[in-house]
């Protein structure tokens, strides 16, 4: 059972615990001790609060009392230290990214094997500072003394660190310890009685009714439309695919032909609302409301309207976590289908989400088990507000401003720091240095992001931010550079290596040439976190030299930032 505290890696432990072949289930933290018996063993995840903020969650402390095991990971560790009369301190400047910890060697079941020194990955600001009666540590970091605890006669552990993210090297064998050493837990879940569950879910929901689904291309909303296909049969499942004006080059044309689904055209609907705006939050939900608002005209004028039909989504777990959907996780970021229009539809029953608690490899992996094309499945994941979220804007015009550290660019981009939401501006170094970014990051105070200038027209300093909104001009520009960037990737086989690509237009440049471009490729597994991954020399200079020819393109910039501080996307 995991106890959800508001982590943003709360489902990712239940899935990572059922991907070793145990079943788990997320409920909220406060769920009373009773309820809770039956399960093997509690993980209580990590949350955004210090356990001193009023209202923070906590658990009901009689989980400690029984003799069931539980494992707390990072708030989860504070918590229940907190709990058990330890004592919690604000650290000194929090530590996100990677880390080295320092493991005893020890015969506790949870760390059987375990011991020694190994990559680790940390998200906090508190720390344990005085442990609880009976327990000891058993691992400690540079800045963390108290990194992993222990008292394993009453079956309770502590890891301030995530074993759940694959940046904890060797996350799963904690994980793996925790269930089968500790727990006692049997192999007995198999993933692949997903699709005949998620096809009876579909029908259980979807009752009488047919469902309608909005298809946009990608991963998601295709193995949601073939599995709902599968579920109820062809004549009661139907797909539109909307022509926003803010796909990629080509993109139209590749749906069109892939699915054979009706093509509904909306450019001008959706750049007409969006003239003048600067807000990222504010181009969210205003993508979002024309996306029903076009939904709303399909609907009637394709008689859907009646309560014969609902609507289905290819919404996926992340989509739902950073938006605040599960309880108490903070607000990252809207995303587009989670605006209140749609919110209506789900709160009057009439919406269908079969993949919404699924990360995007699981949902590859339900692709593949119903047989669609690698093509359709390996492509990388695009944002539905499409290039609306990678064409940032500025209200202001506003100079750059040089540090000791590098050159601060007055742009604001989105972040995710110790669990919740930061939006701040970036810092540009000149050397594509990945190693520095983390330490730069948390120790340069207003930034999120580091980005290294790989080639620009003129110096840095000589540019500036000036204001301008999403005009169909630099939408162009963006799709242009970003199909020169695409269409690199795909011949090199660079993109098969990589998880996902975004191109971000920044309006940092000059009179002549208003616009920088930032190349942003980073691996992930789920979306959730992201490492930003280096490029061969040969082909960054191929892509800068072609990107720098298109028009208003003043320079060519490269994020550095893993996910997080930072976020994939920009916006
Ligand atoms: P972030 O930027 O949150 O992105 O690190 C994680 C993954 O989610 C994608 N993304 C979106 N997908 N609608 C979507 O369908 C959205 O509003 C949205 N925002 C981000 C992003 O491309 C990455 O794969």
């Amino acid at each position: 059972m995991v106890l959800d505290a508001g982590g943003q890696y709360c489902h990712l432990i239940a899935r990572k615990v059922r991907d070793l072949g145990v079943y788990a289930e997320v409920r909220p933290s406060e769920t009373p001790a009773p309820a809770i018996a039956f399960a093997k063993g509690i993980i209580i995840s990590g949350g955004p609060s210090s356990v001193y903020d009023p209202g923070s969650p906590t658990v009901d402390a009689a989980i400690f009392a029984h003799g069931q095991a539980v494992l707390g990971i990072c708030y989860g560790q504070q918590l229940m230290a907190h709990l058990l009369g330890g004592q919690v301190r604000k650290g000194e400047k929090g530590e996100y990214g990677l880390a080295t910890l320092e493991l005893d060697e020890t015969s506790d079941p949870l760390f059987a094997g375990l011991g020694g020194r190994q990559q680790i990955w940390m998200s906090h600001r508190d720390v344990v500072g005085v442990l609880p009666e009976g327990f000891s540590t058993a691992g400690r970091t540079e800045t963390c003394a108290i990194a992993a605890i222990a008292a394993p006669q009453r079956k309770l552990y502590g890891l301030q660190f995530h074993p759940e993210v694959v940046h904890t090297a060797r996350g799963q064998e904690y994980l793996a310890n925790f269930l089968f050493r500790v727990c006692d837990c049997r192999k007995d879940w198999n993933p692949r009685h997903r699709v005949p569950m998620l096809e009876r879910e579909i029908r259980e929901c979807v009752g009488d009714r047919n469902v309608f689904f909005f298809v946009s291309g990608g991963v998601d909303s295709s193995v949601a439309f073939t599995l709902a296909t599968r579920a109820l049969g062809h004549g009661r499942v139907r797909g539109v695919y909307v022509d926003t004006g803010l796909m990629r080059e080509g993109e139209t044309e590749f749906v069109g032909r892939m699915a054979g689904l009706a093509v509904e055209h909306a450019a001008e609907q959706f750049l007409g609302a969006l003239a003048g705006v600067t807000d990222p939050e504010e181009k969210r939900h205003i993508i979002g409301e024309e996306f029903v608002r076009v939904q709303e005209r399909v609907i009637q004028s394709r008689s859907l309207m009646d309560e014969h039909w609902i609507l289905g989504q290819g919404t996926i777990y992340p989509d739902t976590i950073e938006s605040g959907g599960a309880e108490k996780a903070a607000v990252i970021k809207t995303h587009h289908n989670r605006v209140a229009g749609i919110q209506a539809l789900i709160q009057s029953g009439r919406i269908v989400e079969p993949l919404k608690f699924f990360y995007k490899d699981e949902v590859r992996e339900i692709g593949r088990e119903l047989g669609l094309a690698a093509e359709l499945l390996d492509r990388h994941p695009f944002p539905g507000p499409g290039l609306a979220i990678r064409c940032l804007c500025s209200e202001s015009d506003a100079p750059v401003r040089a540090t000791p550290d590098g050159i601060v660019i007055p742009v604001h981009s989105v972040g995710v720091q110790g669990d919740s939401r930061s939006y701040a501006p970036v810092l540009a170094i000149d050397t594509l240095d990945h190693a520095r970014t983390t330490a730069l990051i948390n120790r340069v105070s207003g930034v999120n992001r580091v980005v290294a200038s790989v080639e620009t027209l003129v110096p840095i300093a000589e540019m500036r931010v000036r204001a301008c909104s999403l005009s169909p001009e630099r939408i162009a520009r963006l799709r242009r550079a970003d199909a020169i960037v695409r269409r690199l990737s795909h011949e090199s086989d660079y993109d098969r290596r990589i998880w996902q690509f975004p191109v971000i237009l920044i309006p940092l440049g000059t009179e002549e040439a208003p616009d920088s471009i930032v190349l942003r490729p980073v691996d992930s597994v789920d979306g959730m976190t992201a490492q930003s991954v280096a490029m061969e020399e040969d082909l960054l200079r191929k892509m800068c030299a072609e990107v720098l020819a298109v028009d208003g393109i003043a320079g060519v910039f490269y994020d550095l930032t893993h996910k997080p501080p930072g976020t994939i996307e920009w916006e």
